[in-house]
């Protein structure tokens, strides 16, 4: 009786304080559909997938042509110099499928090498120029998305990229912001400059229009001699002539070995339906599957959303979780991820024995705050189409304009994905996540993701389909819009727009949006969480399907965060 009026207690508050948070936190940009609907993270690369699915194309045509067209309207995010991973789902077969196409370390990559002569990690090397560079995946990725699940062709999907390219674009918020942010990075790098900055050498500002010449040529020249160029071509001579400054650069021989990997999609069960993930090299979907295992243990509706008590269990949850990344988690094709110990319902009921007490241990380490401006590098698309089928795809340059080099001529940037790697065991990268030697640097390797693309799927239907961006915030916010929309049965325009909370385990942080409720910010305190400020720097696209009077219906969401408006028909 007692814990039935607590509870209700509770409820109530967290529906207030709810009300509240969405009214003056962050929102979210929605759209009902009947036929399809693309949730990406900008106006026009939404529309850009749109338009093949209105000329009859499918869900994959559509999510690649929206990747594609993401990489031009906001390259500080993604684009053709970067990678991610992809989760489809075919509603004739009702069977998922994903694509790997994940960045590897160039052949001449070692496991010391961001190392200086006294063994100290040299950290803007992962991070800026040609040593941080993977060998790029988003070409080949999409290339064999397409030829194995598409309908149209590379060329077909390119098109409202290279239009958007070759005849500009007004520069939005989020891009004005990162070129800002990233003035003296982009400075450095004359195609990169030429670009983003004006003859002055300021940045260009939201409103300006930006014209991107060059990559138009390179999507007109993949379109053309087809994406294999980007490997084995004229583009993968450039790809290869820019980090040859590096002794640790990639070279037409990394270029021509690259594969994009069809994996076996990670299955989950939650709550009688199942959800359609990717496992490692990303931890994204592995870590949702630990998580929802302890979570599914309790009546979380019965606690509240938003309530004190429920994030408190989430961010013990979390720092479960993501204790397990920093240990086990790294590239399955060098180190055994021991994954079906880390699923299974033991692990998760250890870890709910350690759930009762509220945690205030002492900070061993410090690593560094997560960087409050990473809210650049990565993009993320959720696509549904008339016949059901679906592709949560997510994809990544790694920390705003990645590396901040530019392939001279060719007019798009690579990506800094190498500082996925854990550079020394228990060294913190960009994200402030740790890792150990199962992350290590290997060459040909993979280095561990967060990537959470993922389908829920229900009764043999889509039900949701989800992903974010945010370096290891995309895990806690792809769970938590995922937990909003099942156990505590928000809309998904509301699940994107509620405010969230992260925990990585380290720093041994509770990050908190600002827009969560100041009394229960100080609940949470008091249960003995060192408490921070979380800026608003995840973005989550995601389309829900529903039945409504014997009709389908999806409702497609981008989140606020990052600006996005969704499009439908
Ligand atoms: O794969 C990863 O986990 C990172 N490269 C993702 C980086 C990211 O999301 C940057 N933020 N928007």
């Amino acid at each position: 009786m007692k814990r039935d009026s607590t509870t209700a207690t509770i409820r109530v508050a967290a529906l207030l304080l709810g009300a509240l948070a969405l009214a003056t936190g962050a929102a979210a940009e929605s759209l009902e559909a009947e036929r399809g609907a693309v949730a990406a993270e900008h106006r026009l690369a939404s529309q850009a997938g749109l338009a093949m699915l209105v000329a009859g194309g499918n869900a994959v045509d559509a999510a690649a042509a929206a990747a594609l067209a993401t990489g031009v309207v906001n390259p500080s995010s993604s684009g053709l110099g970067g990678g991610g991973f992809a989760v489809v789902w075919k509603a004739d077969e009702r069977r998922a499928y994903a694509i790997d196409f994940r960045e590897t370390a160039p052949r001449r990559a070692r496991a010391d090498m961001y190392l200086d002569a006294s063994g100290k990690v040299d950290a803007e090397a992962s991070k800026t120029g040609a040593a941080a560079v993977g060998v790029p995946g988003e070409v080949r990725g999409l290339a064999s998305a397409l030829a194995r699940h598409g309908t149209m062709t590379f060329a077909a999907v390119a098109e409202p990229a290279i239009r958007l390219a070759r005849d500009g674009f007004a520069i939005e918020a989020h891009l004005a912001k990162t070129i800002a942010r990233d003035q003296r990075r982009l400075a450095a790098d004359p195609s990169l400059a030429k670009v983003f900055l004006r003859e002055d050498g300021s940045p260009k500002t939201q409103g300006e229009r930006l014209v991107r010449s060059d990559l138009a040529a390179t999507l007109e020249r993949l379109a053309a001699a087809g994406p294999d160029d980007f490997y084995t071509g004229e583009i993968a001579r450039d790809v290869a002539a820019a980090t040859a400054g590096s002794p640790f650069g990639l070279d037409g021989e990394d270029l021509a070995d690259y594969q994009a990997i069809e994996r076996e999609p990670l299955l989950l069960r939650y709550r009688g339906a199942t959800i359609a993930t990717i496992g490692p090299p990303s931890s994204g979907g592995a870590l949702v599957g630990t998580a929802l295992a302890v979570l599914g243990g309790y009546d979380l509706e019965a606690l509240g959303f938003a309530s004190a008590t429920y994030l408190h269990l989430l961010a013990e949850t979390l720092k479960a979780t993501f204790a397990d990344r920093a240990y086990y988690y790294g590239d399955p094709a060098f180190i055994r991820v021991p994954l079906e110990r880390l699923l299974s319902p033991a692990h998760a009921a250890e870890i709910r024995s350690k759930l009762r007490a509220a945690s205030a241990s002492p900070s061993s380490s410090f690593a560094p705050l997560l960087d409050a401006g990473s809210d650049a590098g990565t993009s993320h698309i959720s696509v549904v189409d008339a016949e059901g089928n679906a592709v949560a795809l997510t994809t990544s340059v790694n920390t705003g304009f990645g590396s901040a080099l530019g392939v001279a001529g060719r007019g798009f940037v690579l990506n800094n994905t190498m500082d996925d790697f854990a550079a020394a065991p228990g060294v913190a990268n960009a994200f402030g996540a740790v890792g150990s030697d199962a992350n290590a640097i290997a060459p040909g390797k993979r280095p561990l993701s967060s990537m959470t693309p993922l389908i829920l799927v229900e009764d043999g239907r889509v039900r949701l389909v989800a992903g974010a961006s945010g370096g290891p915030l995309i895990i806690t916010s792809t769970l938590q819009t995922l937990l909003a929309v099942t156990d505590f049965r928000l809309s998904a325009t509301d699940a994107v727009a509620a405010p969230r909370i992260h925990h990585q385990w380290l720093p041994e942080f509770l990050m908190v949006e600002s827009a969560v409720a100041e009394a229960t910010t100080a609940s949470l305190a008091r249960l003995g969480h060192e408490v921070r400020a979380l800026p608003p720097i995840a973005s989550v696209q995601a389309i829900e399907v529903s039945q409504r009077e014997g009709r389908r219906r999806l409702l497609a969401v981008s989140d606020s965060r990052k600006g996005g408006v969704p499009a439908g028909y």
